[in-house]
């Protein structure tokens, strides 16, 4: 039903569709999920609403072939901006074909109608804490509209820090005002409904069928007694690698209250390669102790073998949280349940509809317009899943609804490589610190990766597959490079000088090379002191700067280390030298400290007002010559 929109296609793409109903797009650069929660969360809406006379697709945009993007009429983009103002990994193809395209319209060398027929609307994911807020939103939106296309709604900034999903709320209620008055898509006949209903009925909640298994059903379901039932050749994130853990040992001295491990992925048998500046992907497993809890908190018992299936007419609103083999709730909560995230606002709504009395009471007003200033602050101390599971005790979802829509996925975690592959080649090497921290509601919080990680032995298996970078050595090895790295924003630099080591070794004449290194105290968290102060003793390392930030009366940081070695670093930075710059860790404070230093040292020595020298490390910057890896 619905009324006709055949006026947005022209012949040729009628032609090509095998459906000539219109199609509505939704593209996604995502990273931790949220993204793609929210594409397919505004496509049930969408359908909902304007009903079966549109045609609504969900798309990565890894999948989607950005050369093709003129031939769509109404697409949407939900784009989350990581690390340094960044497209995500699966986005970033796409978001390059994108801004190319504009440029060479604003230079006159590309159309700058190109996109003339296309409807968009941009939603924008980010945090606020860090410097390039929705930098790559922003970025998408400015490109579509230059090329032509049309904006169906204001630009939509969704701040993690705060509360995205409030964000992501407003964004759709404008953008449903305007298609409400607007003929873009064809209107559903079935009324109107808002925004997703705040509370749910729980037969409304997206649920799995599940099938409880015993006795010889139950045989030889996927447990974690075993490895991870996955056995793959570890070049992408679908088909990881079982390494195994080669060496573990503890990089911090004793008297040191915390921890960073220093471990070694033996990858022989796959065909894994990796250059020094890549990252490497770990699938990490939840804590028992977690899985326990969250067991409980479910009402059912850990070894409970059960199989998901995917109820008719309903999968695309669910995520797949694994294949639907029988799995015992042990591994299917220690493998793919998100259970230490802050938990989301949908979460919540999926929780509420089995909620009652009191708990019920208490989500109700929580996630009512009334309740906004109380979620806010209740969303600030950062409650994960298993706390609002014990929070809310009568709340006892079944087990289809928490798999199919109040788990988030457990998430990939990603470390710097610390090795290079002419020492190692089949050996990567990772700097993890360890992540333990109490949040305000006084929760413990053990980084799920780290704590996973930290407790495997030599010889045990982890999942692991490489993900390459584009944080890289100079192609002239003569080039000098100035290596800014504090904690473990070493790790990379420690691939790099691995890497010099090895080229110095084959008798290849190296640039100079300073480090600038910081930790806390000299005798308890200086890790890879011996490696360091070798290679500076043997010139790998042209000269050692250390920071510590903790041994003396005040504050002695990486950057203060920079400012007073400007002598040496402006040559590097000079924009027609051939010098290279780096910086590696922390985004939020450290990253932005470093480049302020960076700009004053330009300042000074080609004695340039602040925005021209800011400019100068632009320009570098987009030549490749200063890199980041923040995070
Ligand atoms: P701090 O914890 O004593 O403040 C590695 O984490 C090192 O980076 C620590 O010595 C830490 O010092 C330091 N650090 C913290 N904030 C920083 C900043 N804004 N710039 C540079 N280094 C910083």
């Amino acid at each position: 039903a619905g009324r006709k929109a055949s006026i947005f296609l022209n012949g040729e793409q009628a032609a090509n569709k095998e459906d000539d109903r219109p199609k509505v797009l939704i593209l996604f650069g995502t990273q931790t999920g949220t993204a793609e929660r929210f594409s397919k969360q505004l496509k049930t809406e969408l359908a909902v609403r304007y009903g079966e006379g549109n045609r609504y697709e969900v798309l990565d945009t890894e999948e989607f072939k950005a050369e093709e993007l003129h031939k769509e009429t109404v697409v949407f983009f939900m784009m989350a901006t990581y690390g340094d103002g960044e497209p995500t990994d699966n986005a970033a193809d796409f978001y390059g074909w994108l801004v190319k395209a504009s440029l060479e319209a604003d230079k006159g060398i590309g159309n700058g109608k190109l996109l003339e027929g296309l409807s968009f609307g941009v939603f924008g994911l980010g945090n606020k804490q860090y410097e390039h807020f929705c930098a790559v939103g922003k970025r998408v939106h400015k490109a579509l509209a230059n090329l032509g296309a049309h904006p169906l709604v204001r630009r939509g900034d969704g701040d993690d820090d705060e509360d995205i999903e409030a964000d992501f709320e407003s964004w759709r209620t404008e953008l449903y005002a305007t298609l409400d008055k607007s003929d873009v898509l064809a209107k559903s006949t079935a009324g109107e409904p808002g925004v997703t209903q705040i509370v749910a009925a729980a037969e409304t909640v997206p649920s799995y069928q599940v099938e409880i298994l015993t006795g010889a059903d139950a045989a030889g379901a996927e447990d974690l007694s075993a490895d991870a039932p996955v056995s793959g050749s570890g070049i992408n994130k679908d088909s990881p690698f079982l390494a195994r853990i080669g060496v573990a040992r503890e990089l911090h001295s004793p008297q040191s209250d915390r921890s960073c491990v220093h471990i070694e992925l033996d990858v022989s048998g796959s065909d894994i390669t990796y250059e020094a500046g890549d990252h490497v992907g770990i699938l990490p497993e939840n804590s028992s102790e977690s899985v326990e809890r969250a067991a409980a908190a479910l009402g059912y018992p850990p070894e409970t073998v059960f199989r998901l299936s995917v109820p008719e007419g309903n999968a695309q609103k669910m995520a797949q949280p694994f294949a639907g083999g029988a799995i015992t709730l042990r591994a299917a909560l220690a493998r793919y349940a998100d259970l230490l995230s802050p938990v989301s606002k949908s979460a919540l709504q999926a929780l509420t509809a089995f909620a009652d009395g009191e708990d019920a009471a208490r989500l109700h007003r929580l996630l009512s317009p009334e309740g906004a200033a109380e979620y806010k602050a209740w969303h600030q101390q950062s409650r994960c899943l298993l706390e609002v599971l014990e929070e809310f005790p009568s709340i006892k979802p079944p087990l289809g609804a928490f798999f199919g829509s109040v788990m988030q996925r457990l998430q990939t975690r990603f470390y710097s490589i610390s090795s290079s592959p002419l020492q190692h080649p089949k050996s990567i090497h990772i700097t993890c610190a360890v992540v333990l921290e109490t949040t305000v509601t006084g929760r413990v919080h053990e980084g799920i990766a780290s704590y996973f990680l930290k407790a495997k032995a030599p010889g045990a298996r982890v999942p692991v597959f490489v993900r390459h970078s584009s944080f890289r050595l100079p192609r002239d090895p003569a080039a000098p490079i100035v290596m800014v790295g504090p904690g473990t924003g070493l790790a990379p630099f420690r691939g790099f000088l691995q890497e010099r080591a090895a080229l110095a070794a084959k008798g290849t004449k190296l640039g100079p090379a300073y480090l600038f290194f910081g930790c806390r105290k000299r005798a308890q968290d200086y890790i890879y002191r011996e490696e360091l102060e070798a290679w500076a003793a043997n010139g790998t390392i042209s000269k050692l700067f250390v920071a510590f930030s903790r041994d003396g009366a005040s504050k002695d940081y990486v950057q203060h280390h920079m400012a007073r070695e400007s002598a040496l670093i402006a040559p590097v930075l000079k924009e027609n030298g051939g010098g290279h710059f780096y910086v590696c860790g922390d985004a939020k404070h450290m990253a932005k400290d470093v480049a302020r230093a960076a700009v004053t040292i330009v300042e000074q020595a080609e004695g340039l007002s602040t925005g021209a020298a800011e400019a100068v490390l632009k320009r570098m910057s987009d030549a490749g010559r200063i890199q980041k890896d923040v995070w």
